[in-house]
Order: structure tokens, then C-alpha cells, then sequence
């Protein structure tokens, strides 16, 4: 449909300069017929037919006009719902790739290709399909039209269209480049300002604000001079233009006018040729432009075929719920990361039964956390197996998987939403009831009690209004609000005073009683309930036992404990 607007749009330019030459041409050979004695019927006659022409003229431009209207709200409006769809199509292809794909690409990378490429695309879809037909068509019609009227005076005016066209695209490459630099130093800008302001407190405290400003001012004078250069291009890019149009028009009117002067051509013929000759510029212009266009978004597209191409963690999706019946075991399972020559976890065999609580301990760097994002699937079991009721965890869909589990991980995250948004984060319904238990449980409601706007306060981003004790335990509620079968806790108390954890401790015993836990910490009070607790050491379990057995045992333990209750 669009295409075929394009068609129509172009047929009804084509006729404004015809009516422009009929025109002329009727007062030219009108005004040596009657001659200049009979001025009187002349001026009537000529008045009479250019009103005519002129209102053909204006009847021409409002069709090719509407035409036009209707090329636009096809094609552009497809483009848009092409770049929607896109949109769509990568950010849920987003969610579904796993923990690799997110280490080996920064975030920023994701946003631009989610943005700038996508809007590329849409660039060559919408804006450049559109004027490439437009040069299609009217070059097509605009030139048999020219042959048709004078061929020789077509010679001379397409002649320099190539070289409009091509100096116009390497003119826009330049562009490009340019531009391309520009993006390059501006997304350093940003990147830099974000880190500055997510990273203001230490900034501040180390008085760091000196440094870097200058470093934000070296990278804007740099920006400021890629900025510069491009105006500079941009500066020649139109007198450029314009002289090489210039310099078309002229040798039109010379080689005309010599024509018309031998009585060949005809005063309208000439006035019709400089007209076409003004309608083929722009397409020609347009012409370098698109042809950047569509290299930039084949290049983009590239870029986001990339991802789109990446493979998925889980294609399985079951809406069935999973329950937990027995027993989680893992059998002789061991990890390394990518990039390390050592293993974060080796041979690690456990049994889980149903309603344990489960204590994992060991110094930093140990692999509790990697054995929790094990269990919770966020990483791959490379050797060994980890079974759920005998099943291979692999085995079963991530959703309903994910759906019996509720993790709070090490790292807290907190969403620029309201707290009670944060607790019910992923919960559709919930009563107010439950929502208060589970603020009581964690020893917030004293926290939330001081805020104005209580539950309904808005954590700033990344819940700067909270202590990090305050946010570890709005992450806990969160799991907690879940309600589900397997709770896993990574280090969730770490930046709990000694009180409130013990609090805490206390009022989760009651959670506790028909859930099976994973805890890991490393405080001794959150773990000597477990039933079972293992020492971690480099990636191996040293020991394992209960909290009475392990404090006779003369090993890290109780050395921890003899440490922390000392
Ligand atoms: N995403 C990761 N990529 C590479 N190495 C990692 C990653 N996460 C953890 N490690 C490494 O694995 C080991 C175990 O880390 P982790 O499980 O976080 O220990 P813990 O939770 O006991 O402090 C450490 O040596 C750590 O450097
Ligand atoms: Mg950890």
C-alpha cells in the first residue's frame, strides 16, 4: 500500500511542471499571435488560461500531497510497529537467557541494542524503504517524462546527478562516522555519570570529587570536540549541495537558453526542465543517505541477531506446580567458572530430606554461595547430579521449578517501588494479614513504624533510604511472602545487629517448622538449629555435623563458635 502511494504521489507531481510549461508556452505563442497591439484580448486570454493552469497546478500538488500524507502513515507507521515488535521480541528474549550471557555483556550493551539498534532498524524499515522507492519512482517517471519532452536538455541535466549522488555518500559516511564517535563518547559520558552518582557516598567520603570532575570535563571537552568535527562536516555538507545544484540549474539555462534561442525549445520547455531538475535533487540527495541508512541498520540488525540468536536456559515451560515430597540429593558435584583454574566446588554429596534445615558454612570464597545458585538453578550442573525426588533438576521446568523455591541471594536488590511492593514483590495475591506477620517475623514493623508513609514508603533507587541490615531483611520478608516449600537463605543476616538477629532467629523457628531450609552464614546462632551442618573449605566439604557434635569436634566450627561467643 505504501509503495503504491509512492507511485501515485510521484505521478501527480510529475503533472505541475507539464501544466507549468503548457502555461508558459500558451501566453508565449498567444502573445506572438495577437501581438502586443491587441494587449487588451491578449491579457484576457492569457489571465483565462493560467488561472486554469494554475488551478491545475494546485489540484496536482494537493492529490500528490495526500498521496504523499498516506505513503507516510503506511510505511512509517509499519516501521513503528516493526520496532514495537522488536522491542518485544528481544527484551523477552532478555529474560530468558541465563546467569553467562549476562556476565559476558554489560548492561549498557543490552540497553543500546534494545534502543539505539532496534531504532536503526526501524530507520531502514521506515524513513529509508520509503525515500529509496521515492527515488525509485520518481527518477523512473521524471526521467522517461524529460527523454520523452527533449532528449538532449535530459542529457545535460542528469548528467551531474551522479556526482551529487556519490559525493553525497561519502559526505554521509563521514557523517556517520562522526556520529558514530559522538554515540561512542557520549555512552563513556553516561556510563561515568552513573557510576559518579550510584557511587556518591564513597565518593564523597574519600573525597573523591575533585578527581572526578576532572575526568567528567576531560571526557566532555572530548565530546565536545568529536561534536565540533561533525559540525564541520555538516557545515560543508549543504553549501556543497547547494553548489553542485547551482551549478546543474546553470547549465541547464545556458544549453536551453541556446536552444530556445534557435527556436528548438520553447521559454515553458525550459521553465518545465528546471522544475524536473529541482525535483530530482532531493530524491538524489536522499539517495547517499539511504544508502548510509541501510548499512548502519544492517549492522545494528547483526548486533541484535546476536542475542536473539543466543541460546535459551530453559525452554520448558509447565504451568503443572512442582511439590517437594522427599529428598534433594546431590551427588558428587563439582563446578568451576569459565575463566578460573580452580574449582569452586568439588565432590560435594548431600542428602536433603523434607523439613531439614540444612546449615552451610566456611570462609569466604568456600562456594557456598555457587552451591546455593546450584540448587536454585541460576548455574548449570556441570559434573555430578542434583536430584529432586529423584529427579535430575535439569530435568524440570524452570518456572514451576523456581516456583517451589524461594532464594534470598547474598546481593540484595531492592526495586524503586514502595516496601510493601518489595515484600510482595512476585506474590499476585496476598492478604494484609499475611503481609504483617511476615513484617513482624523479620523485625521490621519497628523500621516501617518510623517511616511517614509507613508500608507505602518509596525506597529511593536501589533502597538508599535503607540501612543494609533494613534491606536484608525487606529481601528475607520477600522470600518469606513466597511462601514456599524450599526456602534457601544465602548469608541473609550478615548486616543484622547480633539482637535483632536473634529476634529474627527466634520468630523464624515457627516458618521453619513445615519448610525445608538451606542457610548459609557465617554466624554460628543462625545455623545451630540446622539439623545438619557442613563446613565448607575450598570448595569441599570438611565437616559435617550437628551443632553438638561440631563443637567437640575441635574444627572450624568450633573454633567459630569458641570465637563468637567468647
Ligand atoms: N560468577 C563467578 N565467576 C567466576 N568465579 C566465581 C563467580 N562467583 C564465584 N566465583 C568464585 O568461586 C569461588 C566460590 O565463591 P562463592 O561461592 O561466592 O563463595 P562464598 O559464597 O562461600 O563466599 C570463589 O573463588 C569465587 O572467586
Ligand atoms: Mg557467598
Amino acid at each position: 500500500m505504501g509503495i503504491l502511494c509512492v507511485i501515485l504521489s510521484n505521478f501527480f507531481a510529475i503533472y505541475v511542471p507539464v501544466f507549468v510549461r503548457q502555461g508558459l508556452d500558451d501566453a508565449y505563442f498567444n502573445s506572438q499571435l495577437f501581438g502586443y497591439s491587441q494587449s487588451s484580448i491578449l491579457y484576457k486570454i492569457i489571465m483565462f488560461n493560467a488561472l486554469g493552469f494554475g488551478i491545475a497546478i494546485v489540484l496536482a500538488s494537493v492529490l500528490k500531497g495526500v498521496f504523499m500524507f498516506f505513503m507516510r502513515q503506511t510505511l512509517v507507521v509499519a516501521s513503528r510497529e516493526i520496532e514495537y515488535d522488536q522491542k518485544n521480541e528481544l527484551f523477552l528474549k532478555y529474560e530468558k537467557l541465563g546467569e553467562d550471557f549476562y556476565r559476558e555483556n554489560y548492561t549498557g550493551d543490552l540497553m543500546s541494542r534494545i534502543t539505539e539498534d532496534i531504532s536503526n532498524v526501524r530507520m531502514y524499515i521506515g524513513p529509508a524503504i520509503m525515500y529509496f522507492a521515492n527515488v525509485l519512482f520518481s527518477f523512473i517517471m521524471i526521467i522517461t517524462q524529460m527523454i520523452m519532452v527533449n532528449k538532449h536538455l535530459a542529457f545535460w541535466v542528469i548528467v551531474p546527478l551522479p556526482i551529487l549522488s556519490i559525493s553525497i555518500y561519502y559526505v554521509s559516511q563521514k557523517i556517520n562516522l562522526g556520529n558514530k564517535k559522538i554515540q561512542e563518547q557520549l555512552s563513556v559520558i553516561t556510563t561515568h555519570a552513573q557510576e559518579t552518582f550510584s557511587g556518591i557516598r564513597i565518593l564523597k567520603s574519600f573525597g573523591a570529587e575533585k578527581y572526578f570532575s576532572k575526568d567528567f570535563n576531560d571526557q566532555g571537552v572530548e565530546f565536545q570536540n568529536r561534536n565540533l568535527k561533525l559540525a564541520l562536516v555538516n557545515s560543508l555538507f549543504f553549501p556543497l549541495m547547494m553548489l553542485l545544484v547551482g551549478l546543474s540549474t546553470i547549465i541547464v539555462l545556458y544549453v536551453g537558453g541556446r536552444e530556445v534561442e534557435k527556436g528548438i525549445f520553447t521559454p515553458g520547455n525550459l521553465a518545465e526542465f528546471v522544475i524536473y531538475l529541482n525535483m530530482l535533487i532531493w530524491p538524489v540527495a536522499s539517495l547517499g543517505w539511504t544508502t548510509a541508512l541501510v548499512q548502519k541498520a544492517s549492522a545494528s540488525q547483526k548486533r541484535i541477531n546476536d542475542f536473539l540468536n543466543r541460546e535459551e536456559i530453559d525452554l520448558q515451560v509447565n504451568d503443572n506446580d512442582l511439590s517437594f515430597l522427599n529428598q534433594i540429593e546431590l551427588i558428587q558435584v563439582s563446578h568451576r567458572y569459565i575463566d578460573k583454574n580452580e574449582n569452586a566446588l568439588t565432590d560435594i554429596s548431600l542428602k536433603i530430606s523434607k523439613g531439614e534445615i540444612i546449615g552451610i558454612t566456611g570462609k569466604t570464597g568456600s562456594g557456598k554461595s555457587t552451591l546455593l545458585q546450584l540448587l536454585t538453578k541460576q548455574i548449570q550442573v556441570q559434573t555430578g547430579q542434583i536430584t529432586i525426588d529423584n529427579q535430575k533438576i535439569s530435568n524440570l521446568p524452570l518456572n514451576a521449578y523456581r516456583k517451589m523455591i524461594a532464594y534470598v541471594p547474598q546481593d540484595v536488590f531492592l526495586f524503586s517501588d514502595t516496601i510493601e511492593a518489595n515484600i510482595a514483590f512476585g506474590v499476585s495475591e496476598y492478604s494484609l494479614e499475611q503481609l504483617d506477620e511476615i513484617i513482624r517475623i523479620t523485625c521490621l514493623d519497628k523500621d516501617i513504624a518510623l517511616f511517614e508513609h509507613g508500608k507505602n514508603t518509596i525506597l529511593g533507587e536501589r533502597g538508599v533510604s535503607l540501612s543494609g541490615g533494613q534491606k536484608q531483611r525487606v529481601s528475607l520478608a520477600r522470600a518469606l511472602m513466597k511462601n514456599s516449600d524450599i526456602l534457601i537463605l544465602d548469608d541473609c543476616l550478615s548486616a543484622v545487629d547480633a539482637e535483632t538477629e536473634s529476634r529474627i532467629i527466634y520468630n523464624l523457628k515457627e516458618v521453619f517448622k513445615n519448610k525445608t531450609v538451606i542457610i548459609t552464614s557465617h554466624r554460628v546462632s543462625p545455623l545451630q538449629h540446622a539439623n545438619v551442618i557442613n563446613i565448607l573449605e575450598k570448595g569441599r566439604i570438611v565437616e559435617s555435623g550437628n551443632h553438638e557434635f561440631l563443637i567437640s569436634f575441635g574444627g572450624y566450627y568450633q573454633w567459630l563458635y569458641e570465637n563468637q561467643t567468647s
